[in-house]
């Protein structure tokens, strides 16, 4: 996975209306421009995916996606997507994770890690692992918390001299 953005999405200013209800669903091709918006605001430049290398990704046989979508107000937007693969390996990994700043701390990046959890186990997977940037704190305090364990630190990760934390967790524990 990517070295991430630096957005405070718990700043007043990003809130959104308490009205807002979301609801998770499986990616459609017609998504494909929404996600790569995304995710050119959520990583750095010459870290986030090209359009197609999002749509390289979403080809794979053994990849899932699912996008969260905002229902009350504003309607239809999306807040957040994930990219998931489960392998003959059995094991699940976090290809990416993308959470709108605007739309951050209101449950979002749970609500994705929940459902991507939930179908690697459903296929046999046993574990899942992903990589994530060693400045990513945010994203570190988020896996930490969903039981994720930091297993190894990949020196020069992403070519660029940064370093990244291969972190994971067994399944149905
Ligand atoms: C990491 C990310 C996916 C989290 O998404 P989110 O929807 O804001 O996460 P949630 O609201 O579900 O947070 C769940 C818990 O994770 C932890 N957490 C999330 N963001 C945090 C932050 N900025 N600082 C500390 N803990 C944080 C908290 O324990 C939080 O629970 P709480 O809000 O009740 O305190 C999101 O910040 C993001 O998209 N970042 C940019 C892209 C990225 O880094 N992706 C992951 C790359 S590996």
């Amino acid at each position: 996975m990517k070295q991430a953005e630096d957005h405070d999405g718990s700043s007043a200013q990003g809130r959104k209306t308490r009205l807002t209800e979301f609801r998770v669903r499986p990616y459609r091709a017609s998504d494909l421009d929404a996600l790569h918006q995304l995710d050119q605001i959520c990583f750095l430049p010459g870290v986030s995916y090209s359009r197609a290398e999002i749509a390289r990704y979403l080809r794979r046989p053994d990849a899932k996606s699912w996008v969260v979508e905002a229902t009350g107000e504003p309607a239809g937007e999306t807040a957040g997507f994930v990219i998931v693969s489960c392998g003959r390996r059995q094991q699940g990994h976090i290809i990416t994770l993308d959470v709108a700043p605007s739309w951050r701390r209101r449950a979002v990046g749970s609500m994705l890690m929940d459902t991507a959890e939930k179908w690697i186990a459903q296929h046999g997977g046993t574990a899942v692992f992903l990589e994530t940037a060693e400045d990513n704190l945010t994203a570190q305090a988020f896996y930490l918390r969903r039981g994720y364990a930091r297993l190894g630190r990949i020196e020069d990760y992403y070519g660029r001299g940064e370093a990244a934390w291969l972190m994971g967790k067994r399944l149905g524990e």
